[in-house]
């Protein structure tokens, strides 16, 4: 068996937080709904020259800083993310350049919205496996307020802008994650329209037929990844579930008969923030200790695509 370990985490939020309150004053909306029907409270929006970039940048940082790994020592480099600054340059593309990662370091973008970051371990795991060097990035990152439509409350109290970064090391004989990624092609879900549609690109997502689609498929595939890892769930130290809403999570918990102590998140204060949710948490739980070194956290995407990834991470 060879795989990856989580050797360190970063992340990066933007410095203004923007309250149900707040949002109230601009939209038709209220804080009892909004956390009643969702479990927000607040989430944080990019201002001033806050870019994607800049925030990927400083969570990528602060996982080499943590993990003690130089740029020169990366291998693979990728952000998974919908809201980029650019369609192209890729931002890992821009992390290649301000953090000094050499040449050969394989750099992409990664869409799979909400799953992004799950996928992009599992793609880390398997480049990796051929790479000269043993280590690589992977980055959550979403500046989501800039595809809001501020005047569609059903959207816009939802998202909120992040990133989170983790550093793994492959090894011969590293757990595997156990991946397990799907998807269920259906773009009237959940969209965001592309430059052919001639629409502007705001989120557009039908919540009810989402919200259905993420009660089933967060219990089935946090259980596939442990039935394919061969453990019983109550040997998972913690769930990293994607944070898209509080209510999903907690029918996700007493489906999967799980400790609700192990699957604390930080919905509240973050929003869903699509790609960096699962890595803006993971990071949150290593750096409290909640995640410790030899603990295994079982983590789920979930989203737009319809897509859905689930991975067994070993924090080294
Ligand atoms: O990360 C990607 C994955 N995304 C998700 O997993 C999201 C899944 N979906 C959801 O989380 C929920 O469906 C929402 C939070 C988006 C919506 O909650 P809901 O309980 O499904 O509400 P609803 O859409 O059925 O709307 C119920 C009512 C409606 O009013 P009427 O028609 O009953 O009079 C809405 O107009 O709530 C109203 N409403 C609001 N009221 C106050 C919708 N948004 C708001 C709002 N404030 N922000």
């Amino acid at each position: 068996m060879n795989g990856i370990k989580l050797i360190s985490t970063g992340s990066a939020l933007p410095e203004r937080v923007v309250t149900n309150h707040d949002l109230a004053k601009i939209v038709d909306t209220n804080d009892e709904w909004i956390v009643s029907r969702t479990g927000i409270s607040s989430r944080r929006h990019c201002s001033g020259g806050e870019t994607h970039a800049g925030l990927c940048l400083a969570a990528a940082r602060q996982a080499l800083e943590r993990g003690g790994i130089a740029p020169e020592q990366i291998g693979v480099c990728i952000v998974a993310t919908v809201s980029q600054d650019y369609f192209t340059p890729a931002a890992a593309c821009l992390l290649q350049k301000e953090l000094g990662l050499p040449e050969d370091t394989v750099c992409f973008d990664l869409n799979a919205a909400c799953s992004g970051f799950v996928y992009g371990l599992h793609v880390a795991e398997c480049l990796l496996a051929a790479a000269p060097r043993k280590y690589a990035l992977v980055i959550g990152g979403e500046v989501l307020s800039r595809l809001m439509d501020f005047t569609d409350r059903s959207t816009c109290v939802l998202f909120g802008d992040g990133a989170g970064a983790a550093l793994v090391e492959w090894g011969e004989r590293f757990p595997s994650l156990h991946a397990v990624l799907g998807c269920r092609g259906n773009a009237e879900a959940l969209n965001v329209p592309g430059i052919r549609t001639g629409l502007p690109s705001y989120v557009h997502m039908d919540g009810q037929t989402v919200f259905r689609f993420a009660v089933e498929a967060l219990p089935h595939c946090a259980k596939e990844v442990a039935d394919k890892a061969g453990i019983p769930l109550e040997q998972v130290d913690r769930f990293v579930f994607h944070q898209a809403n509080q209510r999903i999570i907690d029918f996700a918990v007493k489906k999967l008969k799980v400790d609700p102590a192990k699957c604390t998140g930080n919905i509240a204060r973050t929003g869903n923030t699509s790609a960096a949710s699962v890595p803006l948490l993971l990071d949150e739980l290593v750096t409290s200790g909640a995640l410790a070194s030899g603990q295994k956290a079982l983590c789920v995407g979930f989203g737009a695509g319809l897509t859905w990834g689930g991975a067994l991470l070993e924090l080294a």
